[in-house]
């Protein structure tokens, strides 16, 4: 059952929101526009912020309805529960669909987070608010928030979440080679604008 669980996870994680929804508006492949990331922070560069807002809330949901569908089939079991999340954010970065090319993993790991543990998310969630209002870096505000999570979930005392929470914060900073390359350079793109607007 376990197995069942995790592909399905991998599954619904896979399905790349941003592509599907940018691509049925008649824009074309979010993969050729700005950072070529098929997150709702490359889609709100396509200048529609209804397929952005769209692509956050369903990358974010897939993740919280594989935690929550993986608590309901196993008696709410947390090593279960968090290692349904963490297929799912898998699925997101390496999705069968898109040949294992995918995104960044951000909005379905705060998904996972809103169902692992709201406290978390919250606390999470607002890191990135308050970052993302100082900085207007939507990279730099998803490093933050994700290095602070393992720890948040250490203060709870949930084992399980916190290695899943480990897991896929190592592998947002792997997504995010190129975005710290260009944090320490200068050349980042701010939330909102085209990589021309910055230059
Ligand atoms: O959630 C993804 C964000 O952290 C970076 O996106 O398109 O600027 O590389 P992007």
């Amino acid at each position: 059952m376990t197995l069942v669980i995790l592909i399905f996870s991998y599954l619904l994680g896979a399905v790349p929101f941003g592509l599907v929804l940018v691509r049925a508006a008649g824009l074309g492949d979010i993969r050729t526009m700005g950072s070529g990331n098929i997150g709702a922070t490359n889609v709100l560069r396509t200048g529609r912020k209804d397929l952005a807002f769209a692509t956050l809330l369903l990358d974010s949901g897939k993740g919280a309805i594989a935690v929550l569908l993986a608590g309901m089939l196993s008696s709410f079991d947390a090593r279960v529960m968090a290692v349904a999340g963490a297929a799912a954010f898998v699925g997101h970065c390496f999705p069968v669909y898109l040949g294992f090319k995918g995104g960044k993993g951000v909005a379905t790991f705060l998904g996972t987070l809103l169902a692992l543990n709201i406290k978390v998310a919250l606390v999470a969630g607002g890191v990135w608010l308050a970052v993302a209002a100082v900085t207007r870096y939507s990279s730099l505000s998803a490093l933050l928030a994700a290095a602070l999570t393992p720890f948040l979930f250490l203060v709870f005392g949930q084992w399980a979440f916190f290695a899943a929470s480990v897991v896929m914060t190592a592998l947002i900073f792997l997504r995010h080679r190129e975005n710290i390359l260009r944090l320490m350079d200068g050349t980042e793109t701010k939330i909102g604008k085209g990589p021309r607007d910055d230059a």
